[in-house]
């Protein structure tokens, strides 16, 4: 017996990186998931090479209409939705004399309006489907604190704390657990990004903000997807059932809360 048999996924933002690991470690688990990403084709590449039991599903979280429809499509697919990871974020960087209006709207567009809407209609289908659920909202290191370049992407993870805390208080009455994970330097594109605006912004060469991040960890170098696995698998499994409106740290030791 798999610790996901029978259980139906949507993951947003998986087509690359941790959403990626996470359809990955689920699917072995026995769940199907749905790769659900703006980013239509790699979704479709991604679900492919994952293969049996990974469906590519269009979605864009910052649109009501894109976001029902992708839960639809869920359920056409696969009879139920279960677990729903809200995994898409975007990042920015800069000094807050130049943050921008539309940096801003962007960022709580995706990281904060998207988690929650998503949450949102994934909780009704649930609750209509009457079996209970597992929501996991994806936090950071950057929601326990402010950052000097990284106001508007920490305020967006503060606030998915916060959502994490409502929601799951409100939900569970519906055994419906929402609990979230906080991670602090992961490999990957997304970092590979992240490294570049600090080379812009804080005059170093490429490479060199990802180098340091990584030695400063604790445990002695960045995080990877697979080590967010694990968690990702116990919060989404019935192992995690008493627990309710947490956030977890996995981040090799930055952070202590
Ligand atoms: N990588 C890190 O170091 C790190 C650290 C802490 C927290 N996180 C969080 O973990 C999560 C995953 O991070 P990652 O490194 O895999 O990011 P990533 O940038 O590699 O992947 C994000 C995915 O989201 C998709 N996406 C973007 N906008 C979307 C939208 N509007 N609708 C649907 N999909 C959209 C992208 O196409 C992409 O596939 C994010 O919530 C991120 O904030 C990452």
């Amino acid at each position: 017996m798999k610790r996901l048999d029978g259980k139906n996924a949507l993951i947003t933002g998986s087509a690359r990186g941790i959403g990626r690991a996470f359809a990955e470690a689920y699917i072995r688990e026995g769940a199907t998931v749905a790769i659900a990403d703006i980013d239509l084709e790699r979704a479709r590449e991604t679900a492919a090479e994952i293969g049996p039991g990974a469906h590519a599903v269009e979605m864009d979280v910052t649109r009501q209409g894109s976001i029902d429809a992708a839960i639809a499509a869920t359920v056409r697919q696969a009879g139920a939705l279960d677990i729903l990871v809200n995994n898409a974020a975007l990042f920015d960087l800069a000094p807050i004399i130049e943050i921008t209006r539309e940096s801003y709207e962007r960022l709580f567009s995706i990281n904060v309006a998207g988690t929650l809407f998503t949450l949102q209609a994934a909780a009704r289908q649930m609750i209509a489907q009457g079996r209970g659920g597992k929501i996991i909202n994806m936090a950071s290191q950057a929601g326990r604190r402010g950052e000097a370049l990284v106001a508007v992407y920490c305020a967006t993870k503060a606030a998915v704390i916060s959502l994490t805390q409502s929601a799951g208080l409100d939900l569970i009455k519906h055994r419906i657990n929402v609990n979230a994970i906080a991670p602090g330097v992961v490999e990957g594109e997304h970092w590979d990004g992240v490294d570049a605006l600090f080379a812009k912004y804080e005059n170093r060469p490429l490479g060199e903000k990802k180098r340091l991040v990584g030695e400063a960890v604790p445990y002695g170098r960045m995080g990877t997807a697979e080590d967010l696995t694990g968690m990702a698998v116990f919060l989404a499994s019935s192992e995690s059932d008493y627990v309710v409106a947490q956030t977890y740290n996995v981040d090799g030791g930055n952070w202590m809360s």
